[in-house]
């Protein structure tokens, strides 16, 4: 399983960086908003970071303006991907994209039928939002599944799945049963991922039990 960080906090991209875990970067327009930096300077500095895929959002609405966006943010870093909200002028801006060799990731997915026009369209993936579903009482998970299930269907869709809006550990967990090949995490479940009381519990008696130890050979 590939783990991309969701977040545009340098802080937490770099941190999470030294732990070795971290393939890419997931930013909309909310998580770049809270960081107070301008999008371009911001995005650099994260594709400095990260080797990996850094996605970032268009903010246009017709095909020509995130067409004309996409085009200049492809050169922010080597791995850029454009996030394209999915509606009937992002498809065709996908399609665009795609012929042109620019990496895209068709975002805001909620429905199946949404995920086969983006793979349609030549997507390089798909975010479909998981907790955003559970939270309005729909089973987010099973739509990765049924999205996971369609394309291998098919040997000539390539289109990825990122697992998004995770919420808590078990999100990924989940998300890893059913075989989903990226999710991209918040750098708190990243942590919470690593934690268990028992853990710490454990570490604490080791430690304690340690002193205990006679210091001879
Ligand atoms: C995906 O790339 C999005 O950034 C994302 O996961 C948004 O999720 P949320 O705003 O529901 O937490």
């Amino acid at each position: 399983m590939k783990i991309f960080l969701d977040t545009a906090n340098l802080n937490e991209i770099k941190k999470a960086k030294a732990l070795g875990l971290v393939d890419g970067v997931t930013t909309n327009p909310t998580l770049l908003a809270k960081e107070g930096e301008g999008t371009e300077t911001l995005i650099r500095k994260i594709s400095e970071v990260v080797k990996g895929p850094v996605n970032v959002e268009v903010t246009g609405t017709t095909e020509e303006e995130m067409v004309k966006e996409a085009r200049v943010m492809a050169n922010w870093g080597e791995e850029i991907v454009i996030k394209i909200p999915i509606n009937l002028e992002g498809l065709k801006v996908v399609k665009a994209l795609s012929s042109e060799g620019i990496r895209t990731n068709v975002t805001l997915v909620f429905s199946v039928s949404q995920a086969i026009l983006a793979a349609k369209a030549g997507a390089t993936y798909v975010c479909p939002f998981v907790g955003r579903l559970d939270d309005i009482g729909f089973n987010g998970l099973e739509l990765i599944q049924q999205i996971r299930g369609i394309y291998q269907n098919y040997d000539e869709i390539c289109t990825k799945i990122v697992v998004a809006s995770v919420r808590h550990p078990i999100h990924v967990i989940e998300a890893g049963l059913i075989g989903a090949e990226i999710v991209t995490i918040p750098p708190a479940v990243l942590e919470q991922m690593a934690k268990h009381p028992l853990t710490d519990k454990g570490i604490a008696q080791f430690l304690e039990d340690a002193k205990k130890i006679p210091s001879r050979k």
